[in-house]
């Protein structure tokens, strides 16, 4: 992947997306720094590893048509694929967000939706972050959308904020996480980890990040699995371990199993989510986890993107199969599964659950089935 990097500072993001484009961190290059200062230390950064720089802005371009479309045919001619900002001070112009629509990313030192918008930028934004009294800070990874800050969130990732922080300790510590955060989510949004689904569903799918995360996981998963709890009677006493009853300890026990835990987000909203978690006995196997829609969001087609969304997630791990366990007597369930390829493996009674568990597996390289748009 070709990424081009528009940046207006010292360009300690963009070095950590050059060294990670070194060590593999990203499979991919950085074919082209711009800045709209000429004495930006990124420009230097950029020279030093070899990379292609441009110096664009109202000093080379008046006029503000004519430097957007220069910043456009500049990436094009370097065959940019994805847009970085780091630090770019000034807005990009209409015709290149028109041209790289859902291609363009930006880092924010704080958890957006807070904290961010017109004059939210370097220290202003530690500055508000500590008189506000907040205890917990971070960066934000975000789609560039034409509303400041308020592109669909990638990733976020939560740092305390100490009561002995100053602006200038709380930088420095938020630009650390930044470091490892951005190269990372470039990285997981190019393997499709992370992925926009645009259309109808307009959704973007991405591994839960920050705590409020987990917590809506959680409602969202308990809610969904309501219905099935109800239909086959199954309560907190007869089976504890039902999704019915999830709580952050239950979800968190995925990922502590190496598994990932996916949110479905329509503007800003979770619709839905899905867990994966590797198998311990087949190599190449991953367990489907808490496919979970609430009912208002059913029938929208989001079940569907969301399981097609983790067996191309279980691909970018190197996965090959995908398996789910479901009651048994779910017959309506079982058909859903198998109009979207996954076959029966068979049958097994657990001492501890109160129904039969149907295991149910599909090679995540065939297609979607039903309902596959993607
Ligand atoms: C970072 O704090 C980033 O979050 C913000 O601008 C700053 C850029 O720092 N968008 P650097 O130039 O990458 O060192």
């Amino acid at each position: 992947m070709r990424i081009g990097v528009l940046a207006s500072g010292g360009g300690t993001n963009l070095q950590s997306i050059i060294d990670a484009c070194s060590n593999g961190g990203i499979s991919g290059e950085v074919a082209l720094v711009i800045s709209n200062n000429s004495t930006a230390g990124a420009l230097e950064r950029a020279k030093k590893a070899g990379i292609a720089t441009l110096h664009l802005s109202t000093v080379t371009h008046p006029e503000p048509a004519v430097l957007d479309r220069a910043v456009l045919e500049a990436l094009t001619e370097s065959g940019v694929e994805l847009i970085a900002l780091a630090g770019y001070m000034k807005k990009l112009g209409p015709m290149t967000l028109r041209a790289y629509r859902n291609k363009v990313l930006n880092i924010h030192p704080a958890l957006l939706p807070g904290f961010g918008g017109q004059g939210m930028y370097g220290m202003e934004v530690h500055r508000a972050v500590i008189a506000s009294g907040t205890k917990m800070t971070g960066p934000t990874v975000h789609l560039v959308t034409d509303a400041y800050d308020e592109g669909p969130i990638l990733s976020q990732e939560e740092v305390p904020v100490r009561p002995e922080d100053t602006p200038e300790s709380l930088q420095r510590r938020v630009l650390e996480v930044e470091h490892r955060l951005y190269p990372a989510t470039i990285s997981a949004f190019d393997r499709g980890i992370i992925a926009v689904y645009e259309g109808a569903l307009d959704t973007v799918i991405r591994p839960l990040c920050i705590t409020e995360d987990l917590d809506r996981a959680v409602t969202v998963i308990r809610t969904a699995f309501t219905t099935p709890a109800k239909q086959f009677h199954i309560t907190d006493e007869n089976c504890p371990s039902h999704p019915s009853f999830a709580d952050r300890t239950s979800v968190l026990e995925i990922t502590e199993k190496g598994g990932v835990i996916f949110g479905a987000y329509r503007n800003s909203v979770m619709t839905g989510c899905v867990a994966i978690e590797p198998s311990r006995e087949r190599r190449d196997t991953w367990h489907l986890e808490k496919l979970a829609v609430p009912p208002d969001n059913r029938l929208t087609g989001i079940g569907s993107l969301l399981l097609d969304h983790a067996c191309r997630a279980i691909r970018a791990y190197g996965g090959k199969s995908i398996s789910a366990a479901l009651i048994d007597a779910d017959g309506a369930l079982k058909s859903w599964y198998k109009r979207r390829r996954f076959t029966e493996t068979g049958t097994r009674n657990f001492d501890h659950l109160p129904f039969t568990v149907c295991f149910m597996s599909k090679d995540t390289r065939l297609s979607g089935g039903k309902n596959e748009r993607h």
